[in-house]
């Protein structure tokens, strides 16, 4: 897979994708990532990319031409599957749309900052827009992060075992069930006995009872 990110802050892109699962997918080559700087697409001599908006009030508006400049100019050399718009009035992000994004070839992340981009840009370009939660983030980067790393390690071959995605939470609409590792008693804090026990059948029901207690409680708009 291949993800183009589109930003004025490249360098806020710099560290997230140099560790963990993201930089093993990049090592293995099942995933290329590549960081863009808006402002190499601007024609003016300040490499403006903001300006005021029409019609009047506060706050900066990204402007089309840089935009569609470097989507047209990036859309050369990959012909992108979905260009998605970071953005807070964007569709709820969730594990189902990971799951989607991650069967995809070729993504373009545009990063918003200031107002927002100018809306031709969402008409004629932009096929999905996404928000990461209900709050605000001062740029997109972090959002686009959060997308590259929540798809990236869904990649076949990117986590060591492969099952170990599918018992996310969420993944099968239920939060995990508590997990534990040695030693088996700390202070006087006990691992359940049934974790201990080797037998796998009586394991894997305490998991699934521990998950819907977990979800009831935590979640339970995602049992309806
Ligand atoms: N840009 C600013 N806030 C955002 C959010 N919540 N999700 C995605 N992009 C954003």
């Amino acid at each position: 897979m291949h993800i183009d990110i589109l930003t004025v802050l490249p360098e806020l892109l710099e560290g997230p994708f140099n560790h963990s699962m993201i930089k093993r997918a990049r090592d293995k080559g099942l995933l290329s990532i590549g960081i863009h700087n808006l402002r190499d697409y601007t024609t003016t001599k300040y490499k403006q990319v903001d300006d005021y908006q029409y019609g009047g009030g506060a706050g900066m508006v990204m402007m089309i031409e840089p935009l569609v400049k470097a989507i047209e100019h990036l859309s050369e050399s990959h012909k992108y599957d979905e260009i998605i718009f970071l953005t807070p009035d964007g569709e709820n992000y969730s594990q189902k749309m990971a799951n989607e994004l991650s069967l995809q070839k070729n993504l373009l992340l545009i990063c918003g900052h200031y107002k927002g981009i100018d809306e031709r840009v969402r008409a004629h370009f932009v096929s999905r827009e996404i928000s990461i939660g209900d709050y605000v983030l001062s740029g997109g980067e972090l959002a686009a992060a959060v997308v590259v790393d929540s798809v990236g390690r869904l990649l076949p071959g990117v986590l060591n075992d492969e099952t170990s995605a599918l018992s996310d939470s969420f993944q099968d609409k239920l939060l995990s069930a508590p997990v534990f590792t040695r030693p088996a008693t700390f202070r006087d804090w006990k691992v359940p006995d049934i974790l201990l026990s080797g037998d796998t059948k009586k394991i894997d029901d305490w998991r699934y009872e521990q998950s819907l207690k977990r979800t009831r409680k935590r979640r339970p708009d995602l049992l309806k």
